[in-house]
């Protein structure tokens, strides 16, 4: 079966997470992405985290499939000659340097062009234009300067950073949106065009719901869903709201049986509307049904805190799996917190592809994380990532270089 984006060529120059985030998705979509890495080292998450000497890391290896590898150096005018022969090649050019260090290389907006009209360049930056444009960001920088780690964690505690990597993937997947749309839009202009996505846009995009909020503090001074409310006090900035669901069905963690041990014995409870009567029979609490304190969403407002501990009474008797079933057949919103481990180990996940094991001619088999994108007619094989320059010679090959040629560009150090 075919694949969404067969015959589209990515000149891949993206390393470490943001980039190869988004050429791995175009790759799972059937593109052809030729990751150029420079001889040696390669991208830097090939030696960083290793969990076996001398084999490409987790890191890397899990960020970068379904790709095929050159060497080059971009700053050899021989290897720049290939870079060029690649640029006219291919659809896309998707890269992730710090800033201007593309323009450096000698591979300007207006350089790409004249090579290529059609090209698309599409780019990563860890800021769009203003006072930061020119800093060189990691995931966690995002994540600070997009309004994440200012609204998570506890209120009495300092801002937290997500697990999530919402600075570096999540900003590789909306490039990824760019890239097909602009791709989209050359089938009717004919030319290329630039795609910008900065990890602070990107952050900010998925902390939407924060600065909804900001706005509806500003205008009411409190919010009500907030665990602040009604005891606590805020201040001019959205706080931190634990574990508060950011809409308006109030939600919480609350420990299941087992927590004193398993620190994952725990469930999320969301304490919807439509379901209360259910939520009141189910936990033994049936006298809330009437209690003017209780009986409806506005009312349970100021009481939340107490009602999840009294819920929580309840989770404690059962294990996060028995609480799901019950609460599953009243169709309670309700979701198990699952450690790493269990969904490693979880065959659903297995079965629809979602995790997926790998083999690695030198670190034989590891478990990776599959397209979540599923196709109907675009099924996403996972295949393992190229070792460093594994696919040089082929490259060439492809653009006429002879083997000949081929062996003075890496005596003159070009690949
Ligand atoms: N041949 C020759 N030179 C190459 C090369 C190749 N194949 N590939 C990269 N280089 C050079 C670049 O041209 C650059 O040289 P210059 O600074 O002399 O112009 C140099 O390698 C380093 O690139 P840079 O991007 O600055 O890497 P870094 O390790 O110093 O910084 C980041 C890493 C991630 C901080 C930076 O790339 C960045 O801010 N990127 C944008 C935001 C981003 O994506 N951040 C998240 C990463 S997950």
């Amino acid at each position: 079966m075919g694949k969404a984006l067969d015959g589209v060529r990515i000149l891949d120059f993206t390393h470490v997470q943001s980039g190869p985030t988004c050429t791995q998705l175009l790759a799972w979509l059937g593109a052809d992405v030729v990751k150029v890495e420079r001889a040696g080292e390669g991208d830097i998450t090939r030696g960083q985290l290793r969990d076996i000497p001398d084999v490409d890391s987790l890191y890397f290896t899990m960020l970068n499939h379904n790709k095929r590898s050159i060497t080059i150096d971009a700053k050899n005018p021989k290897g720049k000659e290939i870079l060029e022969a690649l640029v006219k090649r291919c659809d896309v050019l998707v890269e992730n340097f710090a800033p201007g260090a593309l323009d450096r290389m000698g591979f300007t907006w207006e350089r790409v062009q004249q090579l290529n009209p059609r090209m698309i360049v599409a780019s990563v930056k860890g800021f769009g234009p203003g006072p930061y444009e020119d800093c060189k960001v990691y995931e966690n920088v995002a994540q600070c300067a997009g309004g994440s780690a200012s609204t998570t964690g506890f209120d009495d505690g300092p801002p937290l950073v997500t697990g999530a990597q919402i600075g570096d993937s999540g900003t590789g997947l909306h490039l990824a949106l760019g890239i097909v749309a602009a791709l989209y839009q050359r089938n009717t202009t004919g030319k290329g065009q630039k795609v910008l996505a900065a990890m602070q846009d990107g952050v900010l995009n998925l902390c939407r719901v924060k600065l909804r909020d900001q706005q509806r503090l500003a205008r009411t001074g409190v919010m009500e869903e907030y665990p602040q409310y009604p005891n606590g006090k805020f201040g001019d900035a959205v706080p931190r709201a634990g574990n508060a669901s950011g809409g308006g069905q109030p939600g919480w963690i609350l420990k299941c049986k087992g927590w004193e041990t398993d620190p994952n014995a725990y469930i999320y409870f969301i304490t919807q509307a439509p379901v209360w009567k259910d939520i009141c029979k189910v936990i033994g609490r049936e006298e809330w049904l009437t209690h003017p304190d209780y009986a409806t969403p506005k009312a349970r407002l100021p009481h939340l805190m107490e009602i999840f501990g009294k819920i929580e009474e309840w989770t404690k008797t059962k294990d996060k799996f028995e609480a799901m079933e019950i609460l599953n057949k009243y169709d309670i919103p309700c979701g198990p917190i699952l450690s790493m481990k269990e969904i490693a180990e979880e065959p659903s996940l297995r079965k629809t592809g979602t995790v997926v094991e790998v083999d690695h001619p030198k670190r034989g088999k590891y478990l990776t994380v599959g397209n979540p994108i599923k196709m109907s007619d675009s099924p996403s094989d996972v295949s393992r990532s190229p070792l460093l320059g594994e696919h040089t010679e082929e490259v060439l090959a492809e653009l006429g270089y002879t083997k000949e040629q081929v062996a003075e560009l890496r005596s003159a150090g070009a690949i």
